[in-house]
Order: structure tokens, then sequence, then C-alpha cells
């Protein structure tokens, strides 16, 4: 296993500080945009922007995904103009990169001066009363991968950064989560369409099966995503503040799927206990990425308006 010691996080950080203007120097805000929030960045001040290509900072992996670009920006942020870090583009655990790869880019903003980090992403939703569209504060999180021995602060602790054994109780800050609701009310997003619940972290790259979401549904997931939570715990780590914002993409289809004895019996005229006929087209139920990379590009201005006014609010808070 691959771990990271303090100058790995050291040179990437000093390749990204040595090019940094001044305003820059310190930033006391990172945001890592998922699905939906690439654009956000194309809506910050040009005149002082400024672009890092992951592939051309040492330490750093690359990512592939379509629809997810690869660099880290930064710039002045709604506003009140708050200097901010984005990473556009965020590394998965199911591309092949090592967890402690995942989060290297979290270590490093921990350097650069981050003190709150907004991470978004987009997830399905797990529960009824999340609609396609709608938005999910994350109030706590199932690491089902960190449960079996895929966890980023496996092996040498890093002392400079954080304990051994970290508290996760905390991990999604409330005041952040109460500014996040009061954000979205001030910005216009119903709170109807607006809630707050349980992100559960799967590695992927495969969707669910319906009794898999059962199975995360029943032990109190409301959403399932491949992202977030590996960044969520090297942040708290090392003590960041974490808000979460899920994007609900698609709405997990939970139901038990054709019966294919009944089927038998009732084509053969036989006598059948369980008469329910289910006609929905399951091919238009079937997760795909294509639905959740429509839903983010349809929900990118109100989720760039909600991060804009969580910022602005951040500082007169
Ligand atoms: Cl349905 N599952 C997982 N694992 N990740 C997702 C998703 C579903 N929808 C968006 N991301």
């Amino acid at each position: 296993m691959s771990t990271f010691d303090e100058s790995t996080i050291q040179t990437s950080y000093e390749y990204i500080a040595s090019r940094l203007p001044d305003e820059f120097k310190t930033v006391k805000l990172g945001i890592i945009c998922g699905t939906g929030l690439g654009t956000l960045v194309e809506t910050i001040d040009p005149a002082t922007k400024l672009e890092l290509h992951y592939a051309d900072i040492p330490g750093f992996a690359t990512s592939k995904v379509v629809g997810h670009a690869s660099k880290l920006v930064f710039g002045h942020l709604g506003d009140e103009r708050t200097p901010t870090v984005f990473m556009v583009g965020r590394f998965h655990f199911y591309e092949g990169h090592t967890m402690q790869q995942c989060t290297l880019p979290v270590r490093v903003m921990k350097l650069l001066g981050v003190e709150t980090l907004i991470v978004t992403n987009a997830a399905g939703s797990l529960n009824v009363k999340q609609k396609v569209g709608d938005l999910m504060v994350l109030q706590d999180h199932l690491f089902l991968p960190g449960l079996v021995g895929s966890h980023p602060l496996i092996g040498h602790n890093l002392e400079s950064f954080g304990p051994r054994f970290p508290a996760m109780s905390d991990a999604y800050n409330f005041r952040l989560r109460q500014l996040a609701f009061k954000a979205g009310h001030q910005v216009g997003i119903s709170l109807n369409d607006m809630h707050e619940g349980v992100y559960c972290m799967v590695s992927g790259p495969s969707f669910e099966t319906s009794a898999e979401s059962r199975l995360l549904q029943q032990n109190s997931a409301d959403a399932v995503g491949m992202s977030t939570v590996p960044e969520v715990v090297v942040a708290r780590h090392c003590g960041i503040k974490v808000l979460g914002i899920s994007l609900m993409t698609n709405a997990v289809v939970i139901s038990r799927g054709r019966n294919a004895k009944m089927q038998v019996m009732i084509d053969a005229g036989l006598p059948c206990d369980d008469l329910i006929h289910e006609d929905i087209d399951r091919d238009a139920l079937v997760a795909n990425h294509e639905e959740v990379l429509e839903t983010g590009a349809a929900r990118a201005l109100d989720m760039q308006r909600l991060v804009k006014k969580i910022a602005d609010l951040l500082v007169l808070d």
C-alpha cells in the first residue's frame, strides 16, 4: 500500500505556492466541484483567476471521467470576492487511484490555509422525498469502503495534520449546514427542494443493484454516490470544517423487479397467489451516466448561485 509522507504533500504545495500571486497566498475557502458545479469557476473574475492543471502539479494524479475537468483554480468568489481554491474535477477511487491520491489535494488545501471546505457531488436518491434535481445537504455519511479497509488515513499517521484516531461524529458542521439552508432560501431555492440527509459512499464504478440499493436505504442512507467521503475524512482529520452538498441526479430503483416464476405461472394460466403486475418501463429507470450529467447541467445555475451565496454569508457570519 502506498502512503504519503509529508514531503510528497510539501512538494505539491510548493509547486502551487510558487505560482500564486500575493492575493492567494492564504486562501481560507476550498471548494470541490462535482458534477453540476464545474461551471462555477466560469463565473469568477477572469482578471484574477489562475488555473493550474493537475497534470502539471507534482504528486497529483489526473482524472479522465467524461464531464469532469482536471484543474485547480484560484479566484475571487461572490460579491464579497472571497479568495477561493477550487478543485474542478476530483480523483475517484474507481479510477484506480489510491485513497491517498484521491485526497492529496485536501492536504495541500490545508497547507494553503483552507479552513472551510465545500464538497459537492452528484448522487442517486434513495429517499422518495428527494426528487431528481433536488439538493441534499450532508448531515452524516456511510463510508462503506472505509469501514472495510479502503481508508485514506490507513498507514503512518501524519501527526502534523491530525491525530491517529480522529472523530467523525461531527464531520458535517452544524453552523455550515444552517448557512446552506439560509443561503438556499435567499437565492430562491424552495426549501421543499432542499433536504438534509445521509450520503453513502460506495466504490463504484458499477451502479447498485436493486437489492444493494435496498440494503443502503434500510440502513439510513438517503443518497448514494462514488466520491466525496474520502476528502471529507481527510479534511476533518486536519481540522478543516466541512459542508457537503449532493445534487440528486437520478432516483434509485428500489423495487424487486420482475418475478420470473410468477410470469410463467400467469402465462400458463396457473393459479398464482401474488398477482401484482408491474407495468413500469424498467429500461427507463436504469441508472446511467448521461442522466447524471444532464441533471447536473440543468441544475448548474442554482448550484452556482447557492455556493456563491454561502461564500458571501460565510464572510458576514
Ligand atoms: Cl444511482 N449510484 C452511485 N453509486 N453513484 C451515483 C448514482 C447512483 N447517481 C449518481 N451517482
